[in-house]
């Protein structure tokens, strides 16, 4: 049993692996929050202290008990209007226009297996793993609101995850100003928080500071998830390492805006929440319905970040992903953009599949330019039927031309946008997001479809259905721009931001539904929408439009915190880079795309012999090494941001190999040894180095490192293969 409740002291207890979750509906019906951390045994509330607190409030039931306050004690839903002067998981707005919402308990129910959410994604549990729910519910009379806050348990996995859904019960109706899903407090300690932060091209820059008073927050108002902040954040202890110290980590199962905040209060507490992005939320809920805020992943470790990240990395890929490709092998790809951009034509296309066979690539991914009046990107999107004059051919005969070459054939889609010169707008105007009377914000000229309309819906599943139907089995589904106005000719504007992920969401499930085998690569101008959401339909996504191998490394170690590998898409590029326009060895980027799904994105004819073979070589390694990379448990070895060695480190489950990577950015004069020093051997255990044929004593290695040849240049790699004898 992972969920108990014990009648006499009204304290849920929610017990994974090695975690706790304890929290009291106590005397008053408040839903107090106890304790998040280690594993521990009984029902007790010890955490809590009760004092007269100048200007904090006190319920009027706990009459002249001036020492019980809620802007004092530790909460799991947090609610505007009952108290608690900080920062609040609910804000509801009556019909009078009146803001408050005192939620009191009014029952609960533990029922077996994970909860699901209509129409959202959320983490699943697979067949014989044990998994329970906790559905507490809290209620407030005056409004008719009814909070519904589901906890599920994956045991095994050490997860914990949040969702709540408000109902209206009542009889007038009412507005959610502000949802979230998850909230911990902390009765007291000094946090680092640790969030990441980038921008187009530069995404999940690794950030930790220390949490001072006052109140921080990270979050998105684009109506993605969104390349400047990643719905990630872990609260460390100021000691934790990789290696050691308790950590805490929350992440958004939700591809739209969020927003993360923590807090730390008049009396040095400190509060975590996540939820919807307020900006452009504002849900008016008629008697009868109800709001679902997305689920957040929770988890804590007392081992430092690497467990908090192995937590969810196994998490994400075997509770979220979902479909053939969850474990399976990922092609190598040859990607078309950065070798072609729009200029080519169906007879380039099969020149470069025929190049491309013969290094060993599975698959051509023809990206942006294929379709009708797409020789820019000024324009066309939308317009999703074949450019027959550009390409010599129809869509499915230039399908079977790449196929009888011996690849797959994957192609490049960006369904929820619309430009302005396309046949779709001309004929429907009303399916962009754009406010009547109103210039709208271009972006990358581009205009968004209203994703909530059903008929907007029914026509990109169509188009998408035509284009798979050719026999793809791989899109590239990307999304280039930020929304800004957020306008609904058919809906109501105050949930149009809400109903457009929901929307998005359907459209998805459908193409996974109907094409259970088609890998669907999730992008937004590289990872602007990389997100436990889209990784429920899409099991990788392209990390960033940033190829350039040192920029990667960075970018890769950021998003290695939240995401695993196995979602990571990366691609080998030419140089000079199109990004930095830095130079850079082939063997390095090779080593740095080689973090996940891998690829090249270059032009296979351009290539020299040297480099031909080199890449041939580089293929045959990947498929060598691609079990271990997508399935095996892997470590940070150091900080890219501070260290000037980059190491990195795959661990099969079972101890039974290890893959090393390293690359020294810069070469020195006279330059002190490099040594690496893995972790996750098996102890005890000896390895050998497969290339060189060295034996290493893993514990001896893991304690002082072993030393790699002498780097050459700036940029030299290294990717060990140790196995164990
Ligand atoms: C975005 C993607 C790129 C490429 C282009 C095509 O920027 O991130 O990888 O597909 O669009 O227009």
């Amino acid at each position: 049993m992972s969920i108990k409740f014990d009648e006499g002291s009204g304290i849920f207890t929610l017990t994974t692996r090695n975690t706790t979750y304890q929290m009291k509906a106590d005397g008053f019906g408040c839903l107090l929050h106890l304790y998040y951390g280690a594993k521990t045994e009984g029902f007790t509330d010890w955490g809590l202290t009760f004092a007269d607190r100048g200007f904090s409030g006190n319920p009027y039931d706990a009459g002249n008990d001036r020492t019980y306050s809620l802007d004092a004690l530790p909460q799991e839903f947090p609610t505007q209007g009952a108290g608690d002067y900080r920062s609040p998981a609910l804000v509801v707005r009556d019909s009078d226009g009146v803001y408050g919402a005192d939620l009191r308990y009014s029952g609960h129910v533990i029922t077996e297996g994970k909860y699901t959410l209509a129409g959202l994604p959320a983490v699943y549990a697979n067949p014989n793993e044990a998994s329970q729910t906790l559905t507490i519910t809290l209620s407030n009379e005056r409004l008719g609101l009814k909070a519904r806050l589901l906890y599920g348990v994956i045991p095994d996995k050490d997860i914990i995850t949040r969702s709540a859904i408000i109902t209206n019960v009542g009889a007038k109706p009412f507005t959610v100003e502000k949802l979230y899903s998850s909230c911990v407090d902390f009765t007291h300690g000094d946090f680092d928080l640790i969030t990441f932060h980038g921008r187009h091209a530069m995404e999940r820059t690794y950030q930790r500071h220390n949490l001072q008073h006052g109140s921080f927050s990270i979050g998105s108002r684009r109506g993605m998830s969104s390349h400047q902040y990643s719905p990630v954040m872990i609260l460390a202890s100021h000691d934790a390492t990789e290696t050691h110290g308790r950590c805490w980590g929350m992440q958004f199962v939700y591809s739209g805006g969020f927003c993360a905040e923590a807090e730390h209060d008049q009396y040095s507490q400190t509060r975590i929440m996540m939820g919807l992005a307020r900006e452009k939320f504002s849900y008016e809920l008629a008697p009868g319905e109800e709001v679902t805020c997305p689920e957040v992943i929770m988890t804590f470790s007392n081992e430092g970040l690497e467990k908090l990240s192995h937590n969810f990395h196994a998490c994400i890929r075997d509770n979220i992903c979902r479909g053939k490709y969850k474990h399976s092998p990922r092609p190598v790809v040859l990607n078309t953009w950065e070798a072609l951009h729009f200029d080519f034509d169906g007879r380039k296309i099969l020149d470069v599949a025929k190049s491309s066979k013969s290094l060993g690539v599975d698959m051509l991914v023809v990206d942006d330019g294929w379709f009708r009046n797409r020789n820019d990107d000024y324009r066309a999107l939308g317009d999703w039927t074949a450019d027959e004059g550009k390409l010599g051919c129809t869509l499915a005969e230039l399908v079977r031309g790449v196929k009888a070459v011996g690849l797959d054939f994957g192609i490049w889609v960006e369904p929820e946008m619309i430009s302005e010169d396309s046949e779709l707008y001309r004929a429907h105007k009303d399916w962009a997001m754009i406010i009547p009377g109103e210039k709208p914000v271009l972006g990358r000229n581009q205009l968004v479809l209203d994703m909530s309309r059903n008929d907007v819906r029914e026509y990109i599943f169509n188009a998408l259905r035509d284009i798979l139907d050719t026999g793809i089995t791989y899109l590239k589904w990307d999304y280039n721009r930020s929304i800004c106005e957020v306008y609904s000719h058919s809906d109501d504007n105050s949930k149009a931001i809400y109903q457009y992920m929901l929307g998005l969401y359907e459209v998805l499930e459908r193409i996974t539904a109907k094409y259970p085998d088609v890998l669907i690569e999730g992008c937004a101008g590289g990872g602007g929408r990389f997100d436990a959401g889209m990784l429920y339909y899409t099991p990788q996504i392209w990390c960033s439009d940033n190829t350039d191998a040192l920029d990667r490394l960075s970018i890769h170690y950021g998003t290695s915190f939240g995401f695993p590998m196995s979602a990571i898409a990366a691609h080998v590029s030419a140089c000079p880079n199109q990004q930095t326009g830095r130079i850079t060895p082939l063997k390095a980027r090779c080593t740095v795309s080689m973090t996940g799904a891998f690829g090249y994105e270059l032009d296979p004819m351009r290539l020299t012999d040297d480099e031909r073979r080199e890449i041939s070589g580089q293929i045959a390694q990947y498929k060598n090494d691609r079990e271990i990379i997508t399935e095996g448990l892997y470590y940070r070895l150091s900080n890219p941001e501070s260290d000037n060695v980059c190491a990195w480190e795959y661990v099969m489950t079972d101890g039974s190999k290890a893959l090393i990577c390293v690359v020294v950015p810069h070469n020195h004069g006279n330059m002190p040894a490099v040594y690496v020093t893995p972790r996750g051997l098996t102890q005890g255990a000896f390895y050998r180095d497969i290339e060189s044929g060295k034996i290493y004593p893993a514990d001896a290695i893991m304690d002082s490192g072993f030393p790699l040849d002498m780097p050459k240049g700036d940029c030299e790699s290294y990717m060990v293969r140790l196995e164990r004898i």
